[in-house]
């Protein structure tokens, strides 16, 4: 009865990655043990030790050619936001498949070139952009920058002038549409600090056309994160296109329109993502036909190829609650604590146990480090493992050294094989750059 019962659960959960993305292969149970495609996880734990970050390369090229598929109606191009993943192996991956990135400071570029992004394939917004941001990004001679101030349009055109260079904009259009979404992670509304203010918009392109150094290729927008509503970006493009409409009145060409990023995945059994193609044929028909797009998708790239991968150190009961204590704590996924986020987590050893009503937390000196609370889990045995999914986007790249707890290792899988992509920091790492 309670192996049936068990059974059907996976079953929903295999189900559940099959309709995601590559399915069975991906994320699967063989006998009791569970895999990311052909490779074992208690044996990546033995072999690198936990907590671990663990991607499926198959999950994220099936990803990425799902956007570069549905923008194939159109000249275009699909920059990856490299501020979810920054590891040089993804970047480099990505770079292969035809992404072009997504950037938000000098240092994204830096990782990005080092990856093999052709800086003409590279965008780059942020509100705070800094002088030697700036040099650095129109040295290195990248397609665009995705404009936020007036002040900002300044400082990139004296920039440009006193190195003798033209710099390429798209101005970030704040189109002040709020999204269903985090409020942590709303970026079109009205009243955030994103973007030229929608009813300033015409004013900053004629403002940008006076300028010597500055070419303008197009126009930017991004309303936010984990969206699931196709309607927001919708409604966003046809405030954008009325910009476009005035501006273009005004003499001057808008080639591209760049969509931003934000499109959500489904953390939970009971959310449905729209797909690429769906958001794009919402959107496509609201512009010209001769338009040329960009998009800049980060989590629904990476979020569910990737995992953490912790060892139960201890487990307890207190308070009449039952906790799994594990070796992976809000330093190295904080996106529970910080968005309320929840993150499907399953012991990788199939048990007929019965469930109990559990609590995932980490290691750290703080009431907000967990993972997930009031779980229905088998006990998971000291010593054993828990994967903690769809961890792949702003998992690794968000983490830090708090506690003094060195920064994760990450693997990579391709059938069979398991590369490790970054090395387990070490307590000396700690201290590297102290003097
Ligand atoms: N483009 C721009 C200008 C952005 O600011 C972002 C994300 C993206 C693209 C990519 O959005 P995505 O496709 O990944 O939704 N740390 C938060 C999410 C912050 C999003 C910031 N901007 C989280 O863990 O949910």
């Amino acid at each position: 009865m309670l192996k049936r019962h068990f059974d059907s659960e996976y079953k929903v959960l295999i189900k559940y990655y099959k309709i995601r993305g590559v399915g069975r292969k991906m994320l699967q149970f063989k006998k009791d043990d569970l895999y990311i495609e052909q490779v074992k996880l208690s044996d990546i734990a033995k072999e690198y030790g936990t907590s671990t970050y663990i991607y499926s390369k198959s999950q994220i090229v099936n990803n990425f050619e799902n956007y570069k598929k549905a923008l194939s109606l159109k000249e275009g191009l699909i920059c990856f936001a490299c501020k979810t993943n920054s590891n040089g192996a993804i970047l480099k991956l990505l770079a292969e498949l035809g992404a072009g990135a997504d950037t938000t400071s000098g240092g994204e570029i830096y990782r990005c070139l080092k990856a093999g992004f052709d800086p003409s394939n590279i965008v780059y917004a942020g509100v705070g952009k800094t002088a030697e941001e700036i040099e650095y990004a129109l040295k290195s001679k990248i397609f665009m920058f995705n404009v936020e101030s007036f002040e900002e349009l300044d400082a990139i055109d004296k920039i440009a002038g006193k190195i003798k260079v033209k710099a390429k904009i798209a101005f970030r259009v704040n189109p002040h549409v709020d999204p269903d979404t985090h409020s942590y992670i709303v970026t079109g509304k009205k009243g955030t600090k994103f973007g030229i203010p929608y009813e300033d918009a015409v004013n900053a392109y004629l403002t940008a056309k006076q300028k010597k150094n500055i070419v303008i290729l197009g126009i930017h927008s991004h309303i936010g994160s984990q969206i699931l509503d196709v309607g927001s970006f919708k409604l966003a493009a046809q405030k954008i296109k009325k910009v476009v409409d005035a501006v273009e009145k005004n003499g001057i060409k808008l080639e591209y329109i760049n969509c931003g990023g934000g499109l959500g995945v489904e953390y939970t059994k009971k959310q449905k993502a729209p797909s690429p193609k769906q958001l794009m044929s919402e959107l496509f028909p609201v512009f010209d036909a001769d338009k040329k797009f960009i998009f800049e998708p980060g989590r629904s790239i990476i979020a569910n190829a990737g995992h953490l991968l912790a060892k139960v150190i201890y487990k307890k009961v207190s308070g009449g609650k039952s906790f799994l204590i594990t070796d992976a704590g809000m330093n190295d996924l904080i996106r529970p604590t910080l968005y309320e986020a929840y993150h499907e987590i399953i012991p990788v050893k199939k048990t007929d146990d019965k469930k109990v009503k559990t609590d995932v937390v980490g290691p750290i000196c703080e009431s907000g480090d967990f993972m997930g609370k009031d779980r229905m889990l088998s006990v998971v045995e000291q010593g054993g493992y828990l994967l903690i999914t769809c961890a792949g986007a702003y998992g690794f790249a968000m983490s830090s050294e708090y506690n003094s707890r060195p920064l994760l290792a990450e693997v990579l899988i391709d059938g069979d094989k398991a590369v490790l992509i970054r090395k387990r920091a070490t307590y000396e790492d700690l201290l590297l750059n102290e003097v």
